[in-house]
């Protein structure tokens, strides 16, 4: 029910705040969609029981309008992405996902937000994913039906085809549910194209010999974020990669139990 899972979206914010937040941090990735709201919540919450010594501040950096929206309305502390001190890293950025796989690979851009997601989530020393027990599964495209991708609109045509290509067979360009609208623009003025694929192979399955090269539309994720980065026109996929780098917190445990 609707009740089950806001109930472990928040739970699940309010442990991953609880383990990877403190007040001694300086420069915080604060992401997007609807469970980061609960991030924001729990971050608030903490603070107000301990505020930062000697009245520093600790800059929130927003990952698109949203976002920024959400860490205004909590009375904390904006900073923008391209305002940052060029030495600086991140302490830690929280976001969400629409899906999760075993080696903490996610989907992303389900809320038409990626690129600065991903920009965001690469400035981090530690990037920790807020997800409930329904994103967890063992490989990506399991249950998320598309790979959201980021593209300059004059292109999103061209992008298709060559995402056609690849084996992803009806592409679509993301329009809003009042479709005499239009397309969906992103933070950037981009176009997102939501490309099905059949389910992606880990870097285990991989390992255990089965192929992710395409042949019969299958793909790892790995070369498949690649292969799609790759099509001119195309600004970012939403593909993150599990901890090569950055540290993804595990979804489903911090989500509370499935419902039975
Ligand atoms: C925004 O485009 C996304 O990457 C979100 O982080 C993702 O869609 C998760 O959103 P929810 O928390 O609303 O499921």
């Amino acid at each position: 029910s609707i009740d089950t899972i806001e109930g472990a979206k928040r739970k699940a914010a309010f442990q991953a705040v609880e383990e990877h937040f403190s007040n001694d941090m300086q420069f915080v990735g604060i992401g997007s969609g609807s469970t980061i709201i609960y991030g924001v919540e729990a971050i608030k919450a903490y603070l107000t029981k301990n505020p930062p010594k000697n009245d520093r501040y600790i800059f929130f950096i927003p990952t698109g309008f949203q976002s920024r929206k959400v860490i205004e309305q909590a009375g904390l502390m904006p900073m923008a992405f391209d305002s940052l001190p060029e030495k600086v890293m991140l302490d830690v950025a929280f976001d969400g996902a629409d899906e999760v796989d075993d080696e903490l690979n996610c989907i992303k851009g389900g809320g038409a937000c990626l690129f600065q997601e991903k920009l965001v989530a690469t400035r981090a020393k530690k990037f920790v994913c807020i997800a409930d027990y329904r994103k967890n599964q063992a490989r990506l495209m399991t249950k998320w039906p598309s790979i959201p991708i980021e593209v300059a609109p004059i292109s999103h045509a061209t992008v298709m085809r060559q995402l056609k290509l690849l084996g992803s067979v009806n592409p679509v360009l993301r329009e809003h549910t009042l479709a005499k609208t239009g397309p969906v623009q992103t933070d950037q003025g981009f176009y997102i194209i939501d490309a099905p694929f059949k389910p992606l192979l880990t870097a285990k399955d991989v390992a255990e010999g089965k192929d992710g090269s395409g042949v019969d539309g299958v793909w790892d994720v790995h070369t498949l974020a690649h292969k799609i980065k790759a099509i001119s026109g195309v600004l970012e996929v939403g593909l993150f990669f599990g901890p090569t780098g950055i540290e993804v917190q595990a979804a489903g445990g911090q989500g509370g139990q499935k419902p039975v």
